[in-house]
């Protein structure tokens, strides 16, 4: 079974739909960590609830993100992760973790990209006033969501759809997406 680790910065409606579908067996994986740089964030309370082990820590504590990053890979070495899995994790991943994970590094991310990447994208394509939005996810590189999109999946925007209504599309598509993607690419 991989190893993973999932890393995340608030809520883990997606960790908690990883850890469910990983119970249920609908995923072949066996998530062994959580990454949180955000030592109050809730998704911590669902990986306790899980019995899943939790490292945290706040950036701010570090004199840059390469000296943050060493300790990751230190905690991801310790349990032998093959893959990580980022589910809503607000901050770039440094060379430190692009070089010792190549092409093992994959992100979810709410919207059509290269459409909207970055911060607020629901909010961005809100802006925009675009017809159709949707989910991607990619493997991680240096940029800013720019690495090689491995699935995508769209819906139409009704001419009422409120951001509420909106986020609560995108939340359920990514959390079928999510497990489905990681099996297709682990097992295809
Ligand atoms: C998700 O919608 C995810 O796509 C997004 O953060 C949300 C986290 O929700 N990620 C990004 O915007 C990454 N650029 P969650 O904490 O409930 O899983």
């Amino acid at each position: 079974m991989k190893k993973i680790a999932v890393f995340a910065s608030g809520n883990g409606s997606n960790f908690q739909a990883l850890v469910d579908a990983e119970k249920q067996g609908d995923l072949q994986v066996s998530i062994e960590l959580l990454v949180c740089d955000k030592p109050n964030a809730f998704v911590i309370q669902r990986a306790q609830a899980a019995g899943i082990p939790v490292y945290s820590f706040n950036p701010k504590d570090y004199s840059s993100k390469e000296e943050f990053e060493r300790e990751i890979l230190h905690e991801l070495a310790n349990r032998d992760i093959e893959f990580i899995v980022l589910a809503g994790y607000m901050r770039l991943i440094g060379k430190t973790l692009l070089h010792h994970y190549v092409n093992k590094i994959v992100n979810i991310h709410p919207s059509l990209l290269p459409a909207f990447p970055g911060k607020d994208a629901v909010g961005q394509a809100i802006e925009a006033g675009v017809k159709v939005m949707g989910v991607t996810i990619h493997f991680v590189d240096a940029g800013m969501d720019t690495g090689k999109i491995i699935a995508q999946e769209a819906f139409p925007i009704p001419p009422t759809a409120t951001r509420e209504k909106i986020e609560e599309e995108i939340h359920k598509i990514e959390h079928s997406l999510y497990p489905k993607t990681l099996n297709y690419l682990f097992y295809q």
